[in-house]
């Protein structure tokens, strides 16, 4: 499966809000294994579609961490059945703001349930980490990134020192083009 390009800070891709998914059928199955790949080779723990272009609520989310014998687990149009209450402060970054990373609040365990590929229904009970995760690819189904759950003046600290970072990237990839 080809691995897709991971779309970055400020395509306006990230901040549409996606639709639920009416048909499993071969283009979802050809996508959710593309970006099972893409998230490998990316060295994440979980991608969500519209980070790949596409405003479906479809994530990835690899569970190899937590269950035996687990690994990349695609859930289709997901939603939160319980919540734990109590609430985590922990750095978390995101694969489409590359190189920056900030403490957010979210909550300690999540329960969600979905889809697979196969139309089964999937039910997760995921804590720390990657209940993290889930929660984290969740707010790309509506458009939030990580930093939406910050205050203004560090959001905006966050924006200005990502396009700088940005600016960087492009000037050593111009210096690389001039070697070869
Ligand atoms: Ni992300």
């Amino acid at each position: 499966m080809p691995i897709i390009d991971i779309i970055c800070y400020p395509d306006p891709a990230l901040t549409n809000k996606c639709s639920p998914i009416e048909n499993i059928d071969d283009e979802v199955i050809d996508l959710a294994n593309s970006m099972v790949e893409t998230m490998y080779s990316a060295s994440g723990i979980g991608l969500a579609a519209p980070q790949v272009g596409v405003s479906k609520n479809l994530l990835i989310i690899d569970i190899g961490a937590q269950i035996e014998n687990g690994s990349a687990i695609t859930l289709i149009n997901p939603y939160v059945t319980a919540v734990d209450d109590s609430e985590v402060l922990e750095e978390e970054g995101c694969l489409s703001i590359p190189g920056l990373y900030a403490n957010v609040v979210r909550k300690e365990a999540v329960e969600v349930k979905g889809m697979d590929i196969n139309e089964k229904e999937v039910s997760l009970e995921l804590k720390g980490l990657l209940a993290r995760a889930v929660q984290h690819e969740m707010d790309h189904f509506n458009g939030v990134l990580f930093w939406d759950h910050l205050g203004k003046v560090k959001r905006n600290m966050l924006k200005q020192k990502f396009k700088k970072l940005q600016k960087e990237k492009l000037v050593e990839q111009k210096k690389l083009k001039k070697l070869c």
